[in-house]
């Protein structure tokens, strides 16, 4: 069933009425930039076919509880905003798994002095969780979007990205970049996003004509992916405590360029240097990437996205064997362009550039391929870039 009509379903089960309103935010995929985000950089996401979708109703007038059902889970949680602020259900139970992501967005929401009214919701996803492709993010906004309409307040989507990215530093504990949220809010259909991640401006770009952009899940999961992410982050931070003092005004990676980085790598520790070196080498190429994507040379951008691949593997060391295995069988496949993890990596999935023509067979191929050496079951699919959060007619 699609995920839209589970999450209507499980809303008339539950609250026996029709939902006021449904709302879908999309996953996304990335296909250049990875961990620059919280580095200052730049990234070039685009919003996917996939999503998460949320059926609401307000709690009513008088009502302070807020009940969200998790169709995908057949999981129920109950809280209010004494309950949000304690990180606890109404019951006095500390929130886990998917109930801290609507909370969180409550509670960063409330911080802004925004109305964050009771709702009734059921909501339901196909995005795969824990695979690289932004399922938190997706219901993050999806319900930051929702409680928007319940209280009759609008804020711009970088806004709302930024409020839901809030939600997940402080209130999840998951010290994410800008990358998803923004995505998820701010999705194009047809088109890439280009942010810069220290601005904040972003412009679209068209997904080249003549290829598709294939998605490959592993179908191995990440796990203790925050505490990894957010060691990641910390010697990036590191590095720019101890290179600023011979870059004087340095602030994060951005601001290191690769010769700087080459004359003072010394400096670092190594494996610091590593982590440091791929944040430095992968802004300059995706700076590098853009003007190549915009004059139609794909081929040369998509050898950018094997380099990049490279780079997560040995430099900052968050790939695993099957995504490394996922590369090397695309890689050799006709149409394969470019191939990559995407993502924060660990597990989930890789991203693929493809032409057009050849994408079908490629999906199947590489599935095939994969399964052969693994013996794990991947799933393979052309996804289409996609709008950004809404609400959708009713
Ligand atoms: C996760 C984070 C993003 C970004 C990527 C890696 O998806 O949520 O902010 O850092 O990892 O590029």
């Amino acid at each position: 069933m699609h995920p839209r009509d589970l999450a209507v379903q499980t809303f008339q089960q539950h609250f026996h009425h029709q939902p006021a309103h449904i709302v879908m935010a999309p996953a996304r995929v990335n296909i250049l930039g990875e961990h620059v985000d919280y580095n200052d950089g730049f990234v070039l996401p685009a919003a996917i076919d996939r999503a998460t979708y949320v059926a609401f109703s307000p709690a009513g007038q008088a009502a302070d509880r807020s009940i969200l059902v998790a169709a995908d889970f057949d999981e129920q949680a109950t809280f209010t905003p004494d309950s949000i602020l304690a990180k606890a259900d109404a019951d006095g139970i500390a929130l886990s798994g998917w109930a801290r992501y609507p909370a969180g967005v409550a509670w960063a929401l409330s911080e802004a002095c925004l109305p964050v009214p009771a709702m009734h919701a059921a909501f339901a996803s196909n995005v795969p969780i824990a695979a690289g492709l932004s399922s938190s993010a997706s219901v993050e906004v999806a319900f930051g979007l929702a409680w928007s309409t319940l209280g009759g307040w609008s804020v711009p989507s970088m806004d709302l990205a930024l409020l839901c990215q809030k939600a997940e530093n402080q209130y999840v504990g998951m010290n994410c970049g800008i990358m998803d949220q923004f995505a998820s809010a701010c999705g194009v259909a047809d088109r890439l996003l280009l942010l810069d991640c220290r601005s904040l401006e972003w412009e679209t770009l068209p997904v080249p004509g003549d290829t598709a952009i294939v998605i490959a899940d592993t179908a191995v999961r990440r796990s203790l992916t925050d505490s990894a992410y957010n060691q990641r982050r910390w010697a990036c931070e590191e590095a720019v405590s101890i290179l600023s003092a011979e870059l004087p005004g340095v602030e994060s990676l951005r601001d290191v360029s690769v010769d700087d980085f080459n004359r003072l790598c010394g400096m670092l520790p190594q494996e610091i240097e590593k982590r440091a070196r791929h944040v430095v080498e992968e802004i300059e190429r995706t700076q590098r990437a853009i003007p190549l994507l915009n004059s139609g040379e794909i081929a040369a951008f998509g050898r950018i996205l094997y380099q990049c691949h490279a780079s997560l593997r040995d430099l900052y060391e968050v790939s695993i064997r099957e995504l490394d295995l996922m590369v090397e069988i695309a890689r050799d496949l006709p149409g394969c362009l470019g191939a990559r993890l995407t993502g924060a990596g660990f597990g989930g999935c890789t991203v693929n550039l493809v032409d057009k023509d050849a994408a079908p067979a490629f999906a199947a191929r590489l599935a095939e391929g994969y399964r052969a050496d693994t013996g794990l079951e991947p799933e393979t699919y052309i996804c289409r870039a996609s709008s950004g959060a809404q609400l959708l007619a009713w």
